[in-house]
């Protein structure tokens, strides 16, 4: 054997002339078939009990999945049991079709017929291995022996089924010519044609050619000209609805399942969160959310992942992973700076422009869309920058920082960051803000103050303020009269040794916490002797108050300094 990479044989790729799938779009969904309950249960180190797949059952009844491959009910007792369960239990609704696998064998296609019996719609789904691979070294077959082993249970299906159909079973036929993408195009059509001839369809009583990735080994565009190949040759293209059942191996099962759609595909088999046979089977949440990101129906209902997502792990005791689209921890949330700030200028331009899209850079999708509009979008580490600091003062604690305020809390929150070196909680962050620009009441203090508004005849108004100060432990009272309350507190302090200080800018707002509603104040103030600037917060439920304490807070910043 040769050494290394050099041991593996490389893919031959289907040759196709004018190939057109590259040119289109995905524009309506497929039909959608959910192969969880068999091919994502045989995969699980503990494959799951009755109940178990019967919440999995509901929940993929929930989501609106029409098809769902129930199991492999010839495979063993407990299959045949949950399979009779579900019928007999009356777990499945009329407008949901039970697909049901069964190998290409006579006893275990006759075992499959007893186990649907009383169902009123079932896909019976028969398989057996068609690649050079599967031919060569497990069979040791040539092609019209592997072609009689489909078309001998294709007659006994069609034969068996005859009964049940006319005695009301709404009852369909699946063939996948197992391991497809191995197999050399010009058979894969002529396999499959002889199953179509054998099963008498029509296009009225079209039957399902699954063809899968059964081992991902080549690239999805080289699957999408297999494919495009395919559809083209097989004569009874209208006769079969082409479905796709993607695996994983080398991480582009979506890709490949995006590009098969564009190549001709109607339906295509997929797991949740993309659980299956080793790397798994193609993940139904990323492609349905993918289309609905491009403003394409999915006909499946996500809205809710996070309880999606928790039956899941219950069921199968498999994590989904942190990073996992559309559903992980961690997918709408962003540590990085820059990402932040192009977040929050976002969130700002769709609320003042009134878009009607979703135009949010590094958020593909509106959480609120999968029901994860409470969880936090941005988080601070050490990676974090100004806007993320801010973001979480405005969403998680109501104070609407002046622009110019963040690059200067921003550090603040990073020193923090800095030191102990991994993520800080908004709580932390509330903190951190109250300490830095609330929370400075020393060396000054307003003790008690009056105001006196009057209003003359064209509408001026004039305000006379008096106060009594503290500094340190010295006791003083002021007086002054502006135009405003702020106004005439700066008059009032002009004299006192805090006189130093210019007004440079000011904002206010309203906090609402429940049914208390508070003003917050935001004044920038420049020490004339040293030209630095300090912004200061004061907080109040009076409207004039909350000014003063901020102005207060700033000189008493500056004072520190
Ligand atoms: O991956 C596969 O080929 C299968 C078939 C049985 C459809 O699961
Ligand atoms: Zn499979």
């Amino acid at each position: 054997m040769k050494p290394k990479f050099e041991k593996y044989i490389p893919f031959t790729p289907q040759p196709i002339r004018g190939r057109t799938w590259p040119d289109r779009v995905i524009t309506k969904a497929p039909t959608w078939c959910s192969v969880d309950l068999r091919d994502g249960n045989q995969a699980l180190v503990d494959p799951m009990n009755l109940a178990e797949k019967l919440e999995y059952f509901h929940t993929l009844v929930d989501i609106g999945v029409k098809e769902i491959e129930i199991g492999f009910p010839s495979a063993s007792e407990t299959e045949y049991e949950i399979c009779r369960e579900l019928i007999e239990g009356g777990h499945i609704p009329d407008d949901v079709t039970i697909q049901v696998l069964v190998q290409a064998r006579e006893h275990l296609i006759k075992k499959t017929f007893e186990a649907i019996q009383g169902a009123k719609n079932v896909i019976l789904h028969f398989y057996n291995s068609t690649s050079t691979l599967q031919r060569k070294v497990v069979f040791h077959m040539d092609t019209d022996g592997i072609t009689k082993i489909a078309t001998d249970a294709a007659d006994l299906i069609y034969e068996m089924s005859q009964p049940m159909i006319e005695s009301g079973m709404n009852l369909r036929f699946e063939y996948s010519p197992e391991s497809f993408m191995g197999t050399e195009m010009d058979y894969a059509v002529e396999i499959c044609q002889a199953v179509l001839d054998h099963l008498h369809a029509t296009p009225e009583n079209k039957v399902i050619l699954n063809l899968p990735t059964t081992v991902e080994n080549c690239m999805p565009n080289q699957f999408a000209d297999m494919l495009e190949y395919f559809c083209r040759k097989i004569p009874g293209r209208d006769s079969a609805i082409i479905s796709l059942h993607p695996h994983n191996d080398r991480g582009c099962g979506v890709a490949t399942t995006e590009m098969g759609l564009l190549a001709g595909a109607d339906r295509v088999e997929a797991t949740l969160f993309g659980n299956g046979e080793r790397t798994g089977n193609v993940d139904m949440v990323t492609l349905a959310m993918n289309m609905y990101t491009q403003g394409v129906d999915p006909k499946l209902d996500f809205s809710q992942i996070n309880k999606i997502k928790e039956m899941f792990e219950r069921c199968t005791k498999m994590p989904v992973g942190d990073r996992q689209p559309y559903a992980g921890k961690l997918v709408f949330t962003a540590f990085s700076g820059s990402h932040q700030d192009a977040i929050n200028k976002g969130v700002q331009y769709m609320k003042s422009s009134g878009t009607e899209y979703w135009e949010i850079p590094y958020l593909p999708i509106d959480p609120a869309d999968v029901g994860r509009e409470y969880e936090p979008i941005i988080r601070i580490n050490s990676q974090s920058g100004k806007g993320g600091a801010a973001y979480i003062m405005e969403h998680d604690f109501g104070f609407d920082l002046p622009k110019s305020m963040h690059p200067e809390f921003g550090h603040i929150v990073q020193v923090e960051t800095d030191k102990v070196g991994k993520e800080i909680a908004p709580e932390r962050i509330n903190e951190l803000f109250h300490q830095a620009y609330i929370d400075v009441k020393e060396p000054y203090q307003l003790l008690k103050h009056a105001f006196q508004e009057t209003v003359d005849e064209e509408g001026h108004s004039h305000v006379a303020f008096a106060g009594t100060l503290r500094h340190t432990d010295t006791v003083f009272e002021v007086s002054g009269e502006g135009n405003g309350p702020i106004d005439a507190f700066f008059n009032a302090i002009q004299g006192e040794k805090i006189s130093r200080f210019t007004f440079l800018d000011y904002a206010s707002h309203a906090i609402t916490d429940g049914s208390d509603s508070q003003g917050v104040a935001y004044i920038l103030l420049q020490d004339q002797r040293t030209g630095k600037q300090y912004w200061g917060v004061g907080l109040s439920h009076n409207i004039n108050l909350a000014p003063l304490r901020a102005i207060l807070a700033a000189i008493n910043r500056a004072k520190k300094a």
